[in-house]
């Protein structure tokens, strides 16, 4: 079958894990030049000798690591054509009240100009070859807040805005900025040791197994089971394809049919 991306030069924050992962993973087998910025390379290792991979370890709260791997891709390759804004910050809260301004700066600086500082460092490069494409990772969370991650939800929605300005000013250079919502992906956000699944084991005193499903009951999954990061990834390579060259300034949610509204 032929490759869909031979030659793209294609950036992933939060490539290192999850949805960044698996959409790595694909992209390379479509023959793209993936360059996986992460602050935890170890997976991403895992993955060299599959394709043209270049892992990068850099924190997107930091400028000068933005810059470094800006510098570092336009010195090899003398373009950008993808970028994939995916490297945020989950912390659940007890409610609004709980988040307190450290927290605040601390879900703003990642989840929201950690984005904004990719697309900034990228559209320039971009308006110049007169084509690029932008997409965004958001949540369901954007539309239908979670009353346990409220900065998150807040910050989830205010992507779908900088998405549309982006598609807005920047149609004119021939850039796409679109936006993929997820929701219950199975990644390692539930996995990790302190993570979902460990307090849903808890809550439901049963085994892993058990609890997901109750979850997948509780909070109404239509498909009745969590999704895969792959099924994501999907999307993702229909929206940087040229079948997707009318759709800029939209939102598609991959959520097993969870939101309730249409
Ligand atoms: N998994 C889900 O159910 C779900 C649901 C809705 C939205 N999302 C969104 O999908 C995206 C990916 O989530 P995931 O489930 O794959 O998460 P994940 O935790 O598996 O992966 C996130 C990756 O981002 C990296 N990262 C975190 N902070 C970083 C920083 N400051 N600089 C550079 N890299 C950093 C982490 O090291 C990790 O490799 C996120 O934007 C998340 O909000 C996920």
């Amino acid at each position: 079958m032929k490759r869909r991306l031979v030659g793209k030069i294609v950036i992933i924050t939060g490539a290192g894990s999850g949805i960044g992962l698996a959409a790595t993973t694909e992209f390379l087998k479509e023959g793209a030049y993936v360059i996986g910025g992460d602050i935890n390379l170890e997976q991403l290792y895992t993955l060299q000798g599959e394709g043209y991979l270049l892992p990068y370890q850099f924190d997107v709260r930091n400028l000068s690591d933005i810059d470094g791997l800006i510098n570092t891709v336009i010195s090899k390759f003398g373009r950008i054509d993808i970028l994939i804004n995916n490297a945020a910050l989950v912390k659940p809260r007890k409610g609004f009240l709980d988040v307190t301004d450290d927290d605040w700066y601390s879900t703003i600086e990642i989840n929201l100009l950690g984005y904004i500082r990719m697309a900034r460092s990228v559209l320039p490069y971009m308006s110049n070859q007169k084509k690029g494409i932008l997409l965004h990772i958001a949540s369901e969370a954007a539309l239908m807040p979670n009353l346990n991650l409220p900065d998150y939800s807040i910050l989830k929605s205010s992507i779908l805005t900088l998405s549309k300005v982006i598609s807005r000013e920047f149609g004119k250079y021939g850039i796409r900025s679109n936006v993929v919502s997820p929701a219950f992906i199975h990644t390692p956000i539930y996995d990790k040791p302190e993570g979902l699944i460990t307090q849903l084991k808890q809550k439901y005193k049963v085994g892993c197994e058990e609890a997901l499903q109750r979850y997948v009951e509780e909070v109404d999954i239509a498909v009745g089971r969590l999704g895969r990061p792959e099924e994501v990834t999907a999307l993702l390579l229909f929206l940087v394809s040229e079948s997707a060259a009318f759709i800029t300034g939209a939102n598609y949610l991959v959520d097993g049919g969870v939101t309730p509204f249409i």
